[in-house]
């Protein structure tokens, strides 16, 4: 997830492009660089850091130029490996943002034919493509690079003779901004708004040509499109939340595009994971917070994709437990690579002798510098306290994770490891089905908002995301709640039941169904509002009060879905109350101290 901007007009670039930059710096700000067009030739300038770091003086005074900052996918960050790039001539420079999956392959036959590479990026194949492919027409340049591209890509492109810039996209977001006598591109709204408030939104396998006064664009097939304009009125503060009101609604929308992006990265990106070379017995899953929950769930998943026994430890706790002599291959989960505790436990885990994967949102993060192995989750920044996107794309490299292990075991057979695969693709549009029911879980929390207090139970793999719910709750909506697995509560927090405690209830249809089933039956009896998530059925229908339905998936990935719902039910529960939802009190994003 990265950030870019292009000018084409009569103004200098310089403060057109850093302040376009500025305001994508939500989308990563690990480098930043511009690419201009001088006289005959092009100026780069880039730089590891944040954008106020690039000299900016040393922008030559130009009318066409591009920008990135960059949130690093393929190398870590540092002044080679940040946007733009060159190619061999130096005529064409470009920026890219998404993963290009066949880049190893594209490189190698590159160098072969005597190409030279300065970072160890995805991207710069592009540029070097590029050159092979210009024969006069930077359109029909990107067109023929485009063709061998395998992965998500937004590419913004200018050549040192041409006063245009060219561009493509294909599942990575870029819009125009149509002005009047200069035009502009970006990767988000909220970079053009200072220049126009007419844009275009591309479409996937888009190519577009800006002049200063004319926009042409051609579909996947090469024929020329039109693509309507529309007219924003939001706020810059608006446009930077997507047209959403808080960050955490933002996030909760991207997952679709955060699944996708996991799954595309990690089944290419894992040649890079070598599982093979530890012998891996058992294993120990270690997390803070969201993170543990993704933990939890993992056991659920690696034990039965791939057979092997997991245990799961808070990370505050693993460092104080007693040294048995077993040594599990160890799973350290955190979003943000710096929660403290875990990198303590990280440490720790190390000084037994186990051998370490961490899995991290944050390339270069301190966590990355703890452990044997890293798998980066591809959430992009996330911004809001409470952690969503990136929970779900934790799970989503542990779905993988369990997928090598089986397959390396021998636990789990080719077939079978595909119908997982498909599943996984399968995700995205199911939580685009949940999102779409945004309407109706907020008139069903506006119930749970006068509650006092609020049990979420579930059972299997559900029994994790259940305490996931309730930590969400807590966290954003500031009321108590509890997360049980559903068989637990009759032992004693039955005592707590009355009917003003509303239960949720995750009643999916895996082997503890009709077990689940008997449980909510106990609770109704009790007299609690009883709000049930799981798929169409008419006896779950019966029991509970209320009930949101989930699409038909199987059961070990039901938790990506299920949990979605209750996003939406602590995001609107908490608005309901006017919470502050992006910054909660007493919480920080990032907890750095033990
Ligand atoms: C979740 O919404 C919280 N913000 C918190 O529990 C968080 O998951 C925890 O602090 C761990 O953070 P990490 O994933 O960055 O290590």
């Amino acid at each position: 997830m990265c950030g870019i901007v292009g000018y084409i007009g009569t103004d200098s670039v310089r403060d057109i492009i850093l302040k376009g930059l500025k305001r994508l710096e939500y989308r990563g700000y690990d480098s930043a660089g511009v690419a201009v067009k001088d006289g005959g030739q092009i100026s780069l300038l880039k730089k590891k850091g944040r954008i106020e770091d690039l000299p900016k003086d040393e922008i030559p005074g130009s009318n066409i130029g591009i920008g990135h900052t960059r949130w690093a996918t393929h190398g870590k960050p540092s002044d080679e490996n940040a946007h733009p790039f060159l190619d061999c001539s130096g005529n064409i420079s470009i920026i890219h943002n998404g993963i290009i999956d066949n880049f190893v392959s594209i490189k190698e036959d590159l160098i072969e034919r005597g190409h030279q590479f300065t970072s160890e990026t995805d991207s710069e194949v592009i540029a070097h493509l590029m050159e092979e492919n210009y024969e006069g027409d930077m359109v029909d340049a990107l067109q023929k690079t485009v063709e061998v591209l395998e992965g998500s890509y937004a590419i913004v492109a200018i050549h040192s003779k041409h006063d245009e810039i060219v561009a493509a996209r294909d599942q990575s977001p870029l819009v125009v901004g149509v002005g009047d006598g200069e035009n502009l591109l970006a990767s988000d709204v909220p970079a053009i708004l200072d220049h126009t408030q007419d844009v275009k939104y591309l479409q996937d396998g888009d190519i577009v040509r800006l002049k200063k006064d004319f926009v042409e664009i051609w579909d996947m097939d090469g024929n020329p499109v039109e693509r309507e304009t529309k007219t924003v009125d939001w706020t810059i503060e608006d446009a930077e939340k997507g047209g959403y009101e808080h960050y955490m609604m933002k996030e909760i929308h991207e997952q679709p595009q955060a699944i996708h992006d996991s799954i595309l990265g990690r089944l290419k990106g894992f040649e890079k994971l070598d599982l093979k070379k530890y012998r891996i017995d058992s294993i120990r899953l270690i997390a803070c917070g969201t993170s543990f929950h993704a933990a939890l769930v993992g056991k659920y998943i690696i034990e039965e994709i791939s057979g092997i026994p997991c245990m799961v430890e808070m990370a505050s706790e693993y460092r104080y437990s007693s040294r048995l002599s077993e040594y599990p291959f160890t799973i350290l989960l955190s979003q943000s690579g710096e929660t403290a505790d875990t990198l303590a436990a990280a440490k720790e885990a190390s000084h037994r002798g186990c051998k370490t994967l961490g899995i991290t949102n944050v390339l270069d993060s301190s966590l990355t510098r703890e452990v044997d192995e890293v798998v980066y989750t591809q959430a992009g920044p996330e911004i809001g306290v409470a952690a969503t996107k990136t929970f779900t794309t934790q799970l989503i490299v542990l779905y993988l994770v369990a997928i090598e292990l089986g397959l390396m075991k021998r636990t789990l057979s080719v077939d079978k490891a595909e119908t997982y695969r498909d599943e996984l693709r399968r995700l995205p549009r199911l939580v685009e089905k949940i999102l779409d029911k945004s309407e109706d879980i907020k008139e069903l929390s506006k119930i749970l908002a006068a509650a006092e207090d609020i049990f979420f139970v579930g059972r299997n793999i559900n029994y994790p995301v259940a305490l996931e719910g309730a930590l969400k709750l807590k966290e954003i909506a500031y009321i108590h709640a509890a997360g049980y697995p559903a068989g637990e509560l009759k032992h004693g927090p039955f005592a707590l039941l009355t009917d003003d405690t509303p239960v949720i209830s995750l009643c999916i249809k895996d082997n503890t169904f009709q077990k689940m089933l008997g449980n909510v039956g106990e609770i109704a009896a009790r007299g609690s509002p009883i709000f049930g998530v799981g798929e169409k059925d008419k006896e779950t229908e019966k029991l509970c009060d209320y009930h949101v339905h989930i699409p038909e998936v199987l059961p070990l990935f039901s938790p990506i879905i299920v949990n979605v719902v209750l996003q939406l039910f602590a995001y609107y529960t908490a608005y309901e109350l006017g919470r502050d939802i992006d910054k909660p009190r007493n919480l920080a994003k990032s907890v750095t101290v033990e």
